[in-house]
This record gives structure tokens, sequence and C-alpha cells, in this order.
């Protein structure tokens, strides 16, 4: 049930995969609310994964840059928006290792802008989406809280971290009431084929070689993206400002699992697979504690991972043309 009080949402970042699937949740789901969509189209962004929403009357694309404290201030005042849920961001963790000042551009001064401008304007809610990337590398036991000492170990998770100290800092010293949800590792449909699970689902497709990192031990947790929709929509309509919510699947699997049960449910053989160069700074693993999110919001992840991963793989058998447009470049000259 949605908090009449926030009717108009501005969502930044709703052209990439989880924000597209989060605009459809809302949309859906929430039938007093309209969503602004604030994206700058990188190349992670693709309007076409909003096909089936546009034109909508609850729904208007806009683009630009977070970073665009002018454009930022006039949407938020011209659209009268009452609630921010910031998904923009770089957000592949291999392009934060090669080139990481966009990611402090993007990720950290792009949220302060947000977060300024949300301020000024007196925005009543404003969800940060984080990461449990935040939280560094786990050993084999235990799992993270939402008390757990941030320990960052990439540029991308890094600035992620320094975003989460801007919002919480937004809290504390101005009393703005901000949200954050730190969540595990989604899959599903419209992710860009430099994830994990699209890029081998892809590249078994064509029958192209699997590149596993080391020795493909590296565990995480997966959720499937509608799961962590529905977690965020509970959080922006019910969480506690100034609190942090953990998200995750319950699907810990290390990566070899992951791409294996890919192969096998696309019948193509495990020969596929080849071990690469391992990732600098490499998490081992990440696990996610979700009992707070579910004790105070009640949410529970519905999709068990074997349905989930069932379900991604159909999709982008399903949906070749999508991807294809991807592959080759042409899905930039949608807009
Ligand atoms: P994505 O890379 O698929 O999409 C990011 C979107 O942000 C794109 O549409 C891009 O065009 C837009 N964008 C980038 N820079 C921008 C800017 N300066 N101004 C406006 N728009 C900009 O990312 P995703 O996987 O959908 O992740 C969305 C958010 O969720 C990110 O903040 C990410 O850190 C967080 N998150 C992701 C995961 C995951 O597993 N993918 C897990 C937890 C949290
Ligand atoms: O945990 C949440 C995070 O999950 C999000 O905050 C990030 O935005 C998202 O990109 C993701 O980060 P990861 O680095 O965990 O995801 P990625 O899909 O890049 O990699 C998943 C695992 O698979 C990781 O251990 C590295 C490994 N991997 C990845 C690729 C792309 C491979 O072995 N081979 C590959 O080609």
């Amino acid at each position: 049930m949605s908090n009449t009080a926030v009717n108009s949402i501005l969502v930044t970042g709703g052209a990439g995969s989880i924000g597209a699937n989060f605009i459809y949740y809302l949309v859906e789901k929430h039938p007093d609310v309209r969503v602004v969509n604030l994206d700058a189209l990188t190349y992670a962004g693709n309007l076409e994964n909003l096909k089936e929403i546009e034109g909508h009357p609850r729904y208007r694309f806009v683009r630009g840059r977070i970073q665009d404290n002018k454009l930022v201030a006039g949407l938020i005042r011209e659209e009268m928006i009452e609630a921010v849920v910031n998904l923009a961001a770089e957000s592949h963790v291999d392009r934060s290792i090669a080139g990481p000042e966009v990611f402090v551009e993007t990720n950290v001064r792009g949220t302060l802008v947000l977060l300024d401008e949300a301020r000024k304007a007196g925005v009543q809610r404003f969800l940060q989406v984080s990461t449990d990337e935040v939280y560094g590398s786990l050993g084999p036991d235990g799992s993270f809280t939402e008390s757990t000492p941030l320990a960052p170990n990439s540029p991308y998770s890094a600035c992620k971290a320094g975003a989460d100290f801007l919002v919480r800092a937004y809290y504390r010293t101005y009393g703005f009431p901000t949200l954050i949800t730190r969540c595990s590792n989604n899959y599903g449909p419209y992710q860009f084929p430099e994830k994990l699970i699209p890029l081998m689902i892809l590249n078994a497709m064509q029958d192209k070689e699997l590149p596993v990192y080391g020795d493909g031990m590296n565990v995480r947790d997966w959720i499937y993206v509608k799961d962590h929709c529905a977690a965020l929509s509970m959080v922006l309509f019910r969480g506690k400002p100034g609190d942090v919510y953990n998200i995750g699947g319950n699907a810990e699997k290390p990566n070899l699992d992951i791409v294996r049960i890919i192969l096998k449910l696309l019948g193509k053989p495990q020969s596929l697979i080849r071990f690469v160069q391992d990732r600098p700074g490499h998490d081992r693993r990440y696990a996610i504690d979700a009992s707070k999110i579910q004790r105070e919001l009640g949410w529970i992840p519905e999709w068990k991972f074997e349905k989930g991963i069932a379900r991604t793989v159909e999709w982008y058998m399903a949906n070749r043309a999508w991807w294809e447009r991807i592959i080759s470049g042409d899905y930039q000259k949608y807009y």
C-alpha cells in the first residue's frame, strides 16, 4: 500500500536494468503514483527497456545527468517531486578498475547534487539504492548486517560507500529524510550483458567461451530483480528515515555453479568454460542478513533461484532482438 503523501516520484537511472524493472513495478502496483525517469543514457541506459510504458500517462522520461544541478532543481520543482529514488550509477566493477573517475563523478558527486537539490526543495523521502559491496569481502562464515562496518575494495564500491556516507550525513546534519538499501547481486530481464549471468547466457547461446575469473569459487548471493523491486517499494513507502535496509535473495552460490547451471539449461557443453585471469581485488564472498527488512517491513524474496534463473534464460532466448541490438550498438539509436 502506498503512503498517499508520496505520489510524485523521481527515479534516476530508470533506463538501466534495475531502474526499468522498478519503474514497471511502481506504475503497475501503485496506481496513485506518477514517475519521472531521469537518465543520462550512458552505455548502460537503454530506452528499449521501457518500451512497454512509453506514452503512459503516469510516466515521463527526461534525458540528463544527476550531476546537472539546474536540471535536477528544475525538474523537482516543475514535477512537484515528493520522493527521489536514486538508482543512477556507474555499476560495473570491472569498468571501475579500468577507469574510476566517472564513478566518482556519477556515484559520489551525482548523489551529492541530488541530495542537495532534493533537500532544498523539501522532498519528503530520498531512497539511495546502494549495494552489499560496500561491506567488503567475507570469509567462509557469517553475513553482512546493517551494522557491519563499511570496507569497500573496488573503486565502484568505494564510490557507493562514499555516497552512503553523504546520505547518512544529510540525515544527521540536516534532518533530511533519507533511506538506504544495500542489495546483493541482481539478475533477471533487461540486465546489460557485461554482468556475469547475462554475459554467460549470451556467450553460451552463441557457442562462445565462458570466461570464469580465478578459480570460479567466489560466492555471490543472487536475487531476482523483481524481489529487489518489491523491497525497494516497501522501503520507499514504509521505511524509517535515517535507516539502512539490507536486501538479499537467500541464494549464495559460487560463480562456477552459476555457469554450470546456465550451460545445463541451454543444453550446451561444460567444455565452453574457460578459467581466465582473476579480477584485481576480487571480493571472495558476499552474504546478506536480510532479517531486518523481513522483520520490520514484512518483505521476503519470492523467487527461488532455480525458478528465477530458468525464467531469465527463457527471457534472453525470447528477446534475441533486444540483446542483438546491444551487441551491434543499435540500441543507442533508439532515443
Ligand atoms: P545499470 O548500469 O544497469 O544502470 C544504470 C543506469 O544509470 C543507466 O540507465 C545509466 O544510463 C544511468 N546513469 C549512469 N550515469 C548517470 C548519470 N550521471 N545521470 C543519470 N543517469 C545515469 O545499473 P543497475 O545494475 O540497474 O544498478 C542500478 C543501481 O542499483 C546502481 O546504483 C547500483 O549501484 C545498484 N545496485 C545494483 C546491483 C546489481 O546487482 N546490479 C545490486 C545492488 C545495487
Ligand atoms: O553485489 C551487488 C553488486 O553486484 C552490484 O552492486 C554491482 O553493481 C553488480 O555489478 C554486481 O557486482 P559483481 O562484481 O558481484 O558482479 P559481476 O556480474 O561483475 O560479477 C559476479 C561474479 O562473477 C564476480 O565474482 C566476478 C565473476 N565474473 C564476472 C564476469 C563479468 C566472472 O567470473 N567472469 C566474468 O566475465
